[in-house]
């Protein structure tokens, strides 16, 4: 039994190298880690749990920029947002940095299907208003037609029968328009997909493998969810966070949440920009409904999952979860994406590897690691799983296929066996300002490139965050280190939800002075010799 088992499994992965081995690249827009798997005892998710338990759960992996459409062409061609020069929603790389060659275009280019179902690439003008078409996707992106009314006013509440724009925003699907909702319609657009491979697959068997990315729209404001998943997550559950604002941290940090603004619900509360607290009662159902969202998108999740099963396809499919960046939930009294802050910038990642590794998981002594990986590790990673590895770009050279990122096969390989391996020492990631004051135009959560005067620059370890907000120059698209606005240094051994800035504290001082050099020297310095 054993030795046919050893057989099998060395069959696959013999398979698995030529390349034939699918992907499920799954990404839901601004998701937090509050997952089971994560240790988030307040949510709802046993279908991404269970999902973390055939594969390896990343507790520390960080998005570049935590705003969708920089974040999203990150991770999508691995280049950093000072590469696309993408800081805002309004450029097309293609057009204003380089012809860079994304992940879904390398694949194809190596015998893969490629497939986009609901937000992948950021809709408009980033992508070129064609999600990156003809080069990214082998057919027409999938979008539902049901998002057209994503920000239509249908949210009721019993106190207020008027449907409005809301926030918070739970739902009964049959009174909706089309009788459906977006992310409903892109999960059965992927089982659909799924269901016709496997039928292709029966009628001609050298069909391509595919790679098959389905962008999840929720968590993402209006927290548009079916009404039936409160019911998972009573009130009670739920306390705003006493972590406050800082007294010592400096206002260019703070996002002021102005989308939340603008929603009719947060903008009946009347309250004082920038500084005033959402009242507790309130922001009680703001996490009843992100958590309700989180909860509905598992459930679309599984049911994909379970396509997968159903198909014969799921020991063939190698399937990564995760999101364009985080989201505050209260914490420093923010909301909502447009930070440093580890909440904004720190995302959930999943790699479940059924099949291939099976024998070796059951072995492995721990699922979760606390390797720091980047999102722009993503591709060379997904290009070494497919069989055709991509190299880290040359340091003083423009090439079109290369990655600012590195493969992080070998953190699984090592986990696989039991080992450990030297790898890269911490995480970059920037968000500009438009100024060191919180406003509403320019608006500081989203300056226009051409508005930004400051960028923060920021890098994790595995036990601090350091940030650096400096003079940017929206001409010449650089940024001045002699021009300190103003930083921060939180300690995560002690302070993990980053209140006590030790930025002036002296005992903090050769540490500062270390994480800033490596801040300065920037992402390749902080790569493993070897690599
Ligand atoms: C590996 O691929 C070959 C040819 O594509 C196929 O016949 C075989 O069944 C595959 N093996 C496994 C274990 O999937
Ligand atoms: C950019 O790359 C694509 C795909 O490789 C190619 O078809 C296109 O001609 C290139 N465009 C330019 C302007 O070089
Ligand atoms: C972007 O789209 C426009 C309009 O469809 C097209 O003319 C242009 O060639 C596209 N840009 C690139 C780089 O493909
Ligand atoms: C907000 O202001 C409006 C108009 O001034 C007032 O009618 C309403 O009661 C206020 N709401 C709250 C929650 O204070
Ligand atoms: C996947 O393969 C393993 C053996 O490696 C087998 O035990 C399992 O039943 C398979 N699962 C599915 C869903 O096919
Ligand atoms: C900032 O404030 C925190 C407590 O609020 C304190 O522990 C820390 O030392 C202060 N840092 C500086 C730089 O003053």
């Amino acid at each position: 039994m054993r030795e046919v088992l050893k057989y099998f499994t060395l069959l696959l992965l013999f398979n698995f190298s030529l390349g034939k081995t699918n992907f499920l690249f799954i990404i839901v827009d601004d998701l937090r880690p509050v997952l089971g798997c994560y240790s988030d005892g307040k949510s709802v998710t046993p279908n991404i749990d269970r999902l973390a338990k055939n594969g390896i759960t990343f507790n520390k992996a960080y998005a570049q920029q935590a705003l969708c459409a920089p974040s999203r062409n990150s991770f999508l061609t691995s280049r950093r947002p000072d590469t696309l020069r993408l800081y805002d929603f309004y450029s097309y790389w293609r057009q204003t940095a380089g012809n860079f060659t994304t992940l879904p275009q390398y694949l194809k280019n190596h015998g893969y299907m490629t497939v986009s179902i609901g937000k992948v690439f950021h809709p408009g003008i980033s992508s070129n208003n064609s999600d990156d078409s003809p080069y990214s996707w082998s057919r027409e992106a999938f979008h539902p037609a049901t998002n057209r009314y994503k920000d239509s006013p249908l949210c009721t509440s019993d106190s207020n029968k008027l449907p409005a724009r809301n926030l918070v925003c739970p739902v009964d699907i049959p009174s909706m328009p089309l009788g459906t909702l977006p992310d409903i319609e892109n999960s059965e657009a992927a089982k659909k997909f799924l269901n016709d491979y496997k039928i292709n697959l029966k009628k001609n068997n050298g069909d391509k493998p595919f790679f098959l990315a389905v962008g999840f729209e929720k968590p993402h404001i209006p927290l548009k969810h079916p009404r039936e998943y409160l019911r998972l997550h009573p009130l009670e559950k739920f306390k705003l966070t006493d972590y406050y604002w800082p007294d010592n941290v400096s206002s260019v940090a703070y996002n002021p949440w102005t989308d939340l603004r603008e929603r009719e619900d947060v903008r009946k509360l009347n309250l004082t920009f920038p500084w005033e607290k959402i009242p507790e009662d309130f922001g009680k159902t703001i996490l009843q409904s992100y958590y309700s969202s989180v909860s509905y998108i598992d459930q679309l999740i599984g049911e994909i999952i379970a396509e997968l099963t159903t198909s014969g396809l799921y020991n063939n499919t190698i399937v990564i979860l995760t999101s364009d960046h985080g989201w505050s939930l209260g914490e420093h009294s923010q909301w909502g994406k447009y930070s440093n802050f580890d909440v904004a910038v720190r995302v959930p990642l999943i790699v479940s590897l059924p099949g291939h590794y099976s024998n070796n998981f059951s072995s492995a002594k721990k699922i979760k690691t606390n390797a720091i990986i980047e999102l722009v590790d993503l591709f060379p990673t997904i290009a070494e799983l497919s069989g055709n590895p991509i190299d880290v770009c040359p340091e003083n050279k423009s090439e079109i296929t290369c990655s600012e990122g590195i493969s992080f096969v070998p953190v699984i390989n090592a986990i696989l066996h039991n080992k450990t391996v030297k790898w890269k020492r911490a995480a970059f990631s920037q968000y500009p300002r438009p100024g060191a004051i919180p406003t509403w135009s320019p608006n500081s959560d989203k300056p226009r490139l051409h508005q930004i005067t400051i960028m923060g620059y920021t890098l994790r370890t595995k036990s601090h965050r350091y940030t650096a907000w400096i003079k940017f120059d929206n001409v010449t698209l650089t940024s001045d280190w002699n021009t300190l606005i103003a930083d921060e240094l939180y300690d995560h051994t002690l302070d993990p939800h980053e209140m006590m800035n030790q930025v002036n504290n002296t005992d903090y001082l050769t540490i500062k002075n270390k994480l800033k050099k490596l801040l300065k020297n920037g992402w390749r310095q902080s790569f493993p010799r070897h690599m």
